[in-house]
């Protein structure tokens, strides 16, 4: 995980990338407060496609596993509303060498999801990870039955690779998932 931009909450610096209404920044465990609130009143909207912290205790196993591993946890904020949370996507098990990839995990939040901003929140998480950070391939496993999510991916030049059975536990049950993909060369700006 990235370490926290030193800024004051009145400056940009802390992000890493901003848009017209969104902007992206590493998540800190500052934010345990809020975005443990905003996963236990989005628990219909993420399920069963999306298992969160919804406890200060979840949310510190959360960014332990975070900081221990290949992994970056970005938030999507609106900078124009506080620096508000309105999702997050996750760049987990990041393989350098000849491979260059990610796997991408995200969410949206009840109360702001559905306006656009993953949308302009993913593009940007797709800018920084194919330039500054040098990836070349970025993955994200969908149920098959997200339509949200799929036609998220779609939008940034997702194609879809492959199905896998049983592929991740979530909510109780090993969940079969679809492989959707995008490299440097095809993404797509929606
Ligand atoms: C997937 C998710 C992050 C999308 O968030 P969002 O706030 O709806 O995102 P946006 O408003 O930027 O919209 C993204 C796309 O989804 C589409 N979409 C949103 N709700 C939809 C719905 N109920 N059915 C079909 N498409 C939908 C939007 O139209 C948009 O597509 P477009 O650009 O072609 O118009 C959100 O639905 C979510 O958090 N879902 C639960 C968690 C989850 O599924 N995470 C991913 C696991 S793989």
């Amino acid at each position: 995980m990235l370490d926290r931009h030193e800024a004051s909450d009145a400056d940009d610096s802390r992000y890493l990338a901003r848009g017209p209404r969104v902007a992206i920044r590493a998540v800190t465990r500052e934010d345990g407060a809020e975005f443990t609130r905003l996963v236990r009143a989005s628990a219909e909207l993420h399920h069963p496609w999306l298992s969160m912290a919804t406890t200060d205790a979840g949310f510190a196993t959360y960014l332990d596993r975070l900081e221990s591993g290949p992994h970056l946890g970005l938030l999507v904020c609106l900078p124009e509303a506080g620096d508000g949370i309105a999702g997050f996507v996750n760049l987990n098990n990041i393989v350098r060498g000849g491979f260059q990839s990610a796997a991408l995990g995200y969410g949206a939040f009840a109360s702001t999801a559905g306006r656009g901003y993953l949308r302009e929140g993913l593009g940007l998480v797709l800018d920084y990870a194919f330039g500054p950070l040098g990836l070349h391939r970025l993955e994200a496993n969908i149920q098959p039955g997200n339509a949200p999510s799929i036609a998220l991916v779609k939008r940034h030049g997702f194609r879809l690779e492959g199905f896998s059975p049983d592929f991740l536990f979530i909510d109780g049950a090993w969940r079969d998932h679809e492989r959707w993909a995008v490299t440097a060369e095809m993404r797509a700006r929606p």
